[in-house]
């Protein structure tokens, strides 16, 4: 059999690591970017460039932490800061590109318009790709599998409020702001209750006039170092998916809440944290408390220059609207039926997969939003789909698929209404990690290795955890989490760790007795 040409759409982070993986599994990958420079949204740029979706702004700081944000078989060196500002992240993945050899694999400056299945496709399972160069005339290539890349933050959506015609100051998205100096003086309204809305927010306060952040119902607010470590190291361990969700929640709750007063601060939502989407922001509340940010309900208008909210109050003399209210999910260059748009309609078998296709050779990558970084989940997402295109790893059948992508979506509208935020890390990483046989084994572990066994359960799911075991072994893995854990130690944990070792004691007792 003839070695298989993958193509992969994008060059982002999650284009880069498809090509990585293509290659460990001896697939040829051929890599399309339409921009001059690899690792996508990690580029900073001055101006909104044409076709580009989200953007960076210049103060950007990672919202989640360095041994948790890096890839498995890659880690940042160890004098990286646990959180970091944007030209270190594209340092990285850079250098990621450099290590692995990955330029070779990817033509920049080349557009997909348009992919579409091959004449012969339910045989051959092939896939033409339209491609077009500046300048030139567009060309057509055939590929055995296709890997689609292009991230999340696609089209920028800007809710359509009354009275948005006749207001007459700035309308702007989030990816169109780049700092805080350029509203020196003025009234700024800010849309939106997640992170992108509170950066915002807390750095124009520095120099405006005022800033109002309006938000539906409140939001979760979450520091970077909440308890002492990194929010994502303390979220993500195993053995807090042994609790039963409403334990967890109340837990996490309540750390949140002793650690910043949302009801002084007027963030206080309705709907519990698991079900909401979170703020991570170690400003805001203090520029909530020094007045100059103020929290608002939701808009209920705009007219020529004021802002109505829907509890009645108005803001006149408003300069701009910056809207951080997201994306919408968009494959401009392949037919509705196949992914189908929208994020709501979205219909891939754990969120990879066309399930209504004949043939297993197109996956998509990276769209899945999940509670902690995404690299490492487009990772586990690539490194499934190229064992896929390979036949080492079989699909179920259609019908297996759709109930799966039904009972998904049914669960993430009844958890999150349609503001989805995203689903629990671990969990679906281990799901995708047990189809190519990658998820650590814990009882096994705690045979061998009890050290590390402890490490798995109850320390932070390090990416490097799924390279412990089955195909794609890296013999640094140990190691790698064992350095990682070195900086993670704080008396929260433990005492966490504990109450839900006893929580599970508790459980397991309770299960035991009624046996018996
Ligand atoms: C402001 C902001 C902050 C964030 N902070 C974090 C964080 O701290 N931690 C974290 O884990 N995640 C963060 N994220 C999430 C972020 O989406 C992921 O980290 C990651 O960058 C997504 O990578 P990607 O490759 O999937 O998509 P992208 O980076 O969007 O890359 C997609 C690539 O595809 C190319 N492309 C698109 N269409 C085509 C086409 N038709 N033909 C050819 N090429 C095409 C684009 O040019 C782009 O290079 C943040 C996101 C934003 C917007
Ligand atoms: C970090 O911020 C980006 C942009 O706002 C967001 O897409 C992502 O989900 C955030 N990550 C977490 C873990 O909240």
């Amino acid at each position: 059999m003839t070695t298989k040409r993958v193509a992969v759409i994008g060059a982002g982070i999650s284009g880069l690591v498809s090509v990585k993986c293509c290659n460990d599994e001896g697939l040829i990958p051929v890599c399309f970017e339409q921009g001059d420079e690899i690792a996508g949204l990690w580029n900073y740029h001055d101006e909104l460039r044409d076709g580009e979706g989200a953007a960076l702004y210049e103060s950007m700081i990672t919202n989640t932490s360095r041994d948790m944000t890096c890839f498995s078989d890659f880690p940042f060196p160890k004098e990286t800061s646990p959180f970091m500002r944007h030209e270190r992240v594209l340092e990285y993945y850079r250098s990621y590109a450099d290590s692995f050899g990955l330029h070779q694999f990817i033509a920049l400056n080349t557009k997909v318009v348009k992919v579409e299945p091959a004449q012969h496709y339910r045989k051959t399972g092939q896939w033409i790709l339209h491609l077009k160069k500046e300048g030139q005339p567009v060309k057509q290539e055939l590929f055995d599998a296709v890997m689609c890349c292009t991230g999340v933050c696609t089209t920028p959506y800007t809710p359509d409020f009354d009275g948005l015609g006749d207001f007459k100051g700035l309308i702007l998205h989030s990816n169109k702001f780049r700092r805080g100096p350029d509203f020196r003086g003025k009234i700024v309204v800010v849309v939106g209750a997640s992170n992108s809305a509170g950066d915002i927010a807390a750095e124009i306060s520095r120099f405006a006039k005022q800033v109002y952040i309006s938000m539906r119902d409140g939001t979760w607010l979450l520091q970077r170092m909440g308890s002492g470590a990194p929010l994502d190291m303390t979220r993500n361990r195993r053995i807090y998916e042994q609790l039963p969700e409403s334990v967890m929640n109340m837990i996490s709750q309540k750390i949140v809440l002793s650690q910043v007063n949302h009801d002084k601060l007027g963030l206080k939502s309705n709907r519990p944290l698991h079900r909401h989407v979170v703020m991570i922001n170690d400003d805001i509340a203090n520029r909530i408390f020094c007045g100059a940010v103020k929290c608002k309900t939701a808009i209920k208008q705009l007219t020529r220059n004021s802002v109505e909210f829907v509890d009645g109050t108005v803001v006149d003399d408003v300069d701009a609207v910056v809207c951080a209210t997201g994306y919408n999910l968009t494959f401009p260059y392949i037919d509705n039926d196949i992914i189908a748009d929208g994020a709501r309609n979205i219909e891939l078998y754990f969120r990879v997969f066309p399930p209504r296709l004949n043939k297993p050779t197109l996956a998509v990558i990276g769209t899945v939003r999940v509670s902690g970084p995404a690299g490492p989940v487009s990772e586990l997402q690539a490194r499934w789909a190229t064992r896929v295109f390979k036949g080492e790893c079989k699909l179920p059948d259609e019908e297996t698929m759709m109930t799966e992508v039904k009972t998904r979506k049914r669960n993430f509208f009844e958890k999150f209404g349609k503001h989805g935020v995203g689903v629990s890390s671990i969990p679906y990483q281990d799901q995708i990690a047990e189809f190519i046989g990658a998820k650590p084994n814990f009882w096994k572990l705690l045979l061998t290795d009890p050290k590390l066994a402890y490490a798995v359960m109850f320390e932070p799911c390090y990416p490097a955890t799924y390279r412990l075991t089955g195909p794609g072994v890296w013999d640094k893995a140990r190691e790698t989490i064992m350095n990682a854990r070195e900086c993670d130690r704080s008396r929260t944990q433990s005492y966490l760790q504990l109450m839900s070792l006893l929580v599970v004691l508790f459980c397991v007792c309770f299960v035991v007795v009624q046996r018996v």
